[in-house]
């Protein structure tokens, strides 16, 4: 039996556990999924403990996503460019650093049927997880991406980073003078049940609005896009499944099935 866990403060939400054991099941895995809630300055001595009792594998999530970087002797390149690794792996003593939340986020709009290549993005917020996404989005070869952050000097500077000529940075007063294909909210305004200060001039019949955070009823970005007529509108329960199969796909060499999972999912949301 292979054991993985899930490191994060706090951690009681986390749905990676029942994820994973659904894939596990799936697959017929023997594994074990837990959670693990150290304090800040233990990040690193729970990781050595865990791979000192045998661990496989890990996901990281917030506060430690960043210092995970650092426990890392083989990065990916996507792992690098978001600045923070969400899955471990612990191999021939080494620990193996990657990132998925990009590709779970590609996935899922792919899954909607929402197309990328050529097409014109407004990626919202300039912190970790709009960061996290950005290699993963230019990868699918899009017209261009643009990041819009509150504090424009950030987004700048986030743009500048990936040398990219497909990427550039504004700020929410510029908004009204572009439309976008697809609009993708990373800012943590939802979790604060605040809407940032996007113009609706952004948004035609044909955008598709995605919002990172889930939950029962829609996120008030979402409730926004729709009632100025958004395409699609699109939670990210999707992404989290999509993160976490490519996870399972990174320890275990299998792909698990998403959409039965994530209906499973969907029904427990409260
Ligand atoms: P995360 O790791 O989840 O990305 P973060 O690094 O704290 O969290 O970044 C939060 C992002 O949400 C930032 O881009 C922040 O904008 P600023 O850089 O200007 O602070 C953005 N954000 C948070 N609340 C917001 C709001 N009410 N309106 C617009 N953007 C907001």
């Amino acid at each position: 039996m292979d054991n993985y866990l899930v490191f994060g403060n706090p951690i009681a939400q986390s749905k990676s556990p029942l994820i994973h054991q659904m894939f596990a099941e799936q697959t017929q895995q023997a594994i074990t999924y837990t959670k693990s809630q150290p304090e800040e300055a233990e990040f690193k001595a729970s990781v050595a403990t865990f791979i000192n009792n045998g661990g496989k594998g890990a996901n990281v999530t917030a506060p430690f996503k960043e210092q995970a970087i650092q426990l890392c002797e083989h990065l990916t390149e996507r792992a690098n460019m978001a600045g923070a690794v969400n899955t471990l792996s612990f191999r021939d003593g080494k620990v193996y650093g990657d990132n998925t939340d990009g590709i779970g986020l590609v996935n899922d709009l792919k899954s909607h049927q929402v197309q990328l290549t050529n097409k014109s993005i407004l990626l919202m917020g300039a912190g970790g997880a709009a960061r996290g996404v950005i290699l993963p989005l230019l990868a699918e070869n899009p017209a261009r991406i643009v990041i819009v952050n509150r504090t424009v000097e950030k987004a700048k500077l986030l743009a500048t980073r990936f040398n990219d000529e497909k990427l550039s940075a504004i700020g929410y007063s510029e908004t009204a003078e572009t439309t976008f294909d697809v609009i993708i909210n990373a800012t943590s305004a939802s979790l604060s049940a605040n809407l940032p200060d996007l113009s609706p001039k952004c948004i035609t019949e044909k955008t598709v609005c995605y919002d990172m955070v889930y939950g029962a009823e829609l996120s008030l970005f979402l409730t926004w896009c729709a009632e100025h007529k958004a395409r699609q509108v699109i939670d990210g329960l999707g992404m989290l499944v999509g993160q976490a199969a490519e996870s399972f796909y990174i320890w275990r060499k299998v792909r698990p099935e998403q959409t039965q999972v994530l209906a499973k999912l969907r029904s427990q949301l409260q």
